[in-house]
Formats: C-alpha cells, sequence, structure tokens
C-alpha cells in the first residue's frame, strides 16, 4: 500500500486534503479515516457497496474482469491444481504449504475429527425439523465451550492456540453438518475414520450405514473437493465481514465463526445455492422451459436465482469452473437430470438478454452448485451448511487478520432519520 496522492473535499467553503491509498492491484481509496474529526461529517454507503472496511492480505477480486486470487493465486490454477485442505492452508498461512507442512496439517484435521460424545445430547436437545444452519450455528457456539483455552477471548492467548483451534474447526463443521443430517433422518451416528481423506470422511460420516459402507466414487470425491476449494474464501462478503466484525470486538475464533454461520444462511447470501434448486424444480414442474421464468425476472415477478452478484459485474470464475465440472460428474455418475438442461437454457437466455446484459447480471457460483450437490445425494436444505463447510478456512484467515493487525472495534456510524427529541406520555394519555 502507498499513499501518494490526495483527494480534496469542500465542505462549507474549506477545503479539506486526505490522502488516496493504493493496495498493491492498482485498487485506490480515499482514507477518509481522520474525516469525521476534521470536518464533523461522516461517509454514506447503504450496503457498503464503496467502502473499504480493512486492509487485507488473504483474497482479491476484479469483479469487473472476473479475477479471483487466494494469496496472489488464481482460482482457476488453485481449482485445477490443488485440493480444498491445500488451499486452506495458503489461504490461512499465506503461503502454499511444504509436502511435511501439508501432512502435519492433514494429520492435526483428521485427529479432530470426533466430537465429544456429548454432542449426542446437544443433537437429542433439537427437533427433527430443525434447520441444518441453525444447528451449525449453535454447535460451533457449544464447541467453544469445550475448549475453554482456545476460546478464552484473551486474544493472546487465542492466537496461542489459534492452530489447534483452526484444524478442529476444519474439522469438525464437517462432522457437526454429517450428524445434523442423520439426527434429521433418525439415523445413527457414525464415528470418523482416520484412514480417509477429509471429503471421503465426510461422505462415510453422512452415509455409511452400519449394513452398508459407503464408498464414493472418485469423481464425486473430486467434484465435492472442488466445491468446497471454490467456496473457501471470497474477500469481504456478508459473512466474513460478519465474522471480522465479532472478531473486532474481541470475541474468540468459535463465536466469530458461529455468527458468519448465520450471516451465511440469507438466501441472497450462501442460502442462494438452494434457492436455485428449488427454482429449477419449480420451473420443471411447472412444464416450462425457462423462458417464461426468464420474463418473469425482467418484469420483476421472479428472481433468477445464483445470477447477479455485488462484486462481479462479469462471469463469476468459480460458475465457469464449476459449470464444467457439473457437465463431468452427471456424466461420470450417468445421471441425467432435466434441471442441468433448465439451467443451461436459462444461462443462455439471459446472458443474450438486453435485461441480464445491461445490469451485467452473470451466473455466480451458486447456479451449478446446487446441481452438482443434488446429484451427490446431499438434500437440498444442506446444501448452504456445505458453503459453511467450505467458507471455514476464509472466515479463520479472516479472524486471525483481524485478531493480529487490528486494536479497533468496528464501529459504523449511521444517518439518524428519526423524531426529534419529545416527552415521554404516560399510558392513560396515549389515547
Ligand atoms: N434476477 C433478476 N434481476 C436481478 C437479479 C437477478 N438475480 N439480480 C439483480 N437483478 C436486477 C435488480 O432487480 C436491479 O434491477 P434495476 O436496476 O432495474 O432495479 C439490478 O439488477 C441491480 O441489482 P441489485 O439488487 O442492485 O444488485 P446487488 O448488487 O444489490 O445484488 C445480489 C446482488 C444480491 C447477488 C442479486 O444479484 C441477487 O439477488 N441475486 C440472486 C441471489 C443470488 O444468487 N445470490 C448469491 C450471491 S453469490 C454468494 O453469495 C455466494
Amino acid at each position: 500500500m502507498s499513499a501518494e496522492s490526495q483527494a480534496k473535499i469542500i465542505l462549507d467553503g474549506k477545503e479539506h486534503a486526505f490522502p488516496v491509498i493504493t493496495g498493491t492491484e492498482s485498487e485506490k481509496a480515499i482514507d477518509v479515516r481522520k474525516l469525521r474529526n476534521e470536518t464533523g461529517y461522516i461517509t454514506y454507503d447503504d450496503g457498503y457497496g464503496n467502502t473499504g472496511s480493512c486492509q487485507s492480505q488473504i483474497s482479491f477480486i476484479d469483479g469487473e474482469k472476473g479475477i479471483l486470487r487466494h494469496r496472489g493465486i488464481p482460482i482457476e490454477q488453485l481449482a485445477e491444481r490443488s485440493t480444498f485442505l491445500c488451499t486452506a492452508y495458503l489461504i490461512i498461512y499465506g503461503e502454499l504449504p511444504k509436502a511435511a507442512e501439508l501432512d502435519k496439517f492433514r494429520a492435526k484435521i483428521a485427529a479432530a475429527s470426533n466430537l465429544h460424545e456429548d454432542f449426542r445430547h446437544h443433537f437429542q436437545g433439537f427437533p427433527p425439523s430443525s434447520h441444518p444452519m441453525a444447528v451449525q450455528s449453535s454447535m460451533l457456539s457449544a464447541l467453544g465451550c469445550y475448549y475453554p483455552k482456545m476460546s478464552s477471548n484473551d486474544r493472546e492467548q487465542d492466537l496461542e492456540y489459534f492452530d489447534d483451534a483452526a484444524a478442529l474447526l476444519i474439522s469438525k463443521v464437517r462432522t457437526i453438518a454429517a450428524m445434523t443430517y442423520r439426527m434429521r433422518k433418525g439415523l445413527p451416528f457414525n464415528y470418523p475414520r482416520r484412514d480417509l481423506r477429509y471429503v471421503e470422511n465426510f461422505l462415510h460420516l453422512m452415509f455409511t450405514e452400519p449394513y452398508a459402507e459407503y464408498v464414493p466414487s472418485p469423481e464425486v470425491s473430486k467434484a465435492l473437493d472442488l466445491f468446497f476449494l471454490l467456496h473457501a474464501d471470497h474477500e469481504q462478503n456478508c459473512s466474513t465481514s460478519t465474522v471480522r466484525m465479532v472478531a473486532s470486538g474481541g470475541a474468540n475464533l468459535f463465536a466469530s465463526v458461529a455468527a458468519g454461520v448465520s450471516a451465511l444462511w440469507g438466501p441472497l447470501h450462501g442460502g442462494a445455492n438452494s434457492a436455485v434448486v428449488r427454482m429449477l424444480e419449480q420451473i420443471h414442474a411447472s412444464g416450462d422451459d425457462g423462458s417464461q421464468f426468464i420474463e418473469d425476472a425482467k418484469n420483476g415477478k421472479a428472481r433468477l436465482m445464483g445470477f447477479g452478484h455485488r462484486v462481479y459485474k462479469n462471469y463469476d470464475p468459480r460458475a465457469k469452473i464449476f459449470g464444467k465440472a457439473a457437465e463431468s460428474v452427471m456424466k461420470a455418475l450417468g445421471l441425467d437430470d432435466p434441471l442441468l438442461d433448465i439451467a443451461r437454457k436459462l444461462e443462455q437466455a439471459a446472458l443474450s438478454d438486453d435485461y441480464f446484459v445491461e445490469r451485467k447480471l452473470y451466473p455466480n457460483v451458486d447456479f451449478y452448485s446446487g446441481i452438482v450437490l443434488k446429484a451427490i445425494g446431499i438434500p437440498t436444505d444442506m446444501f448452504t451448511v456445505m458453503f459453511a463447510i467450505g467458507r471455514m478456512p476464509g472466515w479463520i484467515a479472516n479472524w486471525k487478520e483481524v485478531a493480529e493487525t487490528s486494536k479497533r472495534i468496528h464501529r459504523p456510524r449511521q444517518i439518524y432519520i428519526g423524531p426529534n427529541q419529545r416527552d415521554y406520555v404516560s399510558l392513560d394519555k396515549r389515547g
């Protein structure tokens, strides 16, 4: 970052100069940190579309060009040559791991995969109708109670135990997700296996039965690993900003990522992947090939889920990668899902329609991911939990960055537009 030029603002006839700072990818920002002290004014930016809330070394997005890089490495290269855990290490620690470092990281994650037996009682406390995201958020909070040394809310101490806490969360978020699945179906819980790798272990925890071991095909394992990898981090999105916000108050890693899960749940964020499949199913059931739905989306009667992005005004690079993966995993599984055909038709129609072209609305990562998850056998209402498993490294890396570098609590201001001062009226006089 460098500060070379200045931006000048004239307020009430007086000129004020503020430094312009430039990021390593030439992103420019006006540094207004002294604005309020010097002028009494604040900036107003509903939804933070023009606000840099932090300086970060983790991920870079150029939404206009459709670029995503983690620690400088393009997502396309990671998708092609890396794995989820190797990418997780890169995102959290800043460098690709050497072979011994990766082995150690994997071993730590494998060793942490089981849950304390008491968790069975926690699961019993939830009704089978519980949404998996509600369970996941609660369980991650509860998890901190089992590791008080790692979740002390004393920054120095929490950082001292960071490596253990990070591996533990990456591992157990997956065990919790699988146990939630089995609890809701009334199936016996499975224990994790030390001999299986991350994704295979997750699929075993989900689908092995006492009478039938689940052995995934290599295509399924590869597609799921890619799904997690593509979701591993994404700059200052809604849930990551939430994690940073919670961390800025000094809260421990467990509490911060539990808040991230809640933030991810909404249909405009992580909830979009299940909304896409519900949308495709509705289109299919109505006999539409997608054309009517496109018209409804243009007329504001419907929203084309999995399309559009706050930052990408070009193709989301993750959607391109996963669109291809969807094709090959369906082929490998011998599946012919009509929803994939509808998705392709919607994509083609939208990409050539003025409404979508003018607004720069392209498929985002969620557009094809739901179809792949469905093919693997993941129930629709678990899709967002799958996203949370993938996003865990990004949340952890952002928590670490805040804990190591930020001393200030995040505390935005507001423009108050409510009533001016008025007197309290006693109950008998309120009419
Ligand atoms: N379908 C139809 N029209 C759309 C869509 C869509 N998916 N997305 C945006 N638009 C339209 C808006 O109606 C608006 O039109 P107008 O200018 O005529 O009023 C214009 O495009 C701009 O849209 P905004 O809502 O201002 O875009 P914003 O950046 O605020 O929202 C968002 C981005 C929330 C992702 C939006 O595109 C959307 O709702 N998409 C569908 C949900 C989705 O897929 N979310 C996943 C995002 S990726 C992720 O979190 C992993």
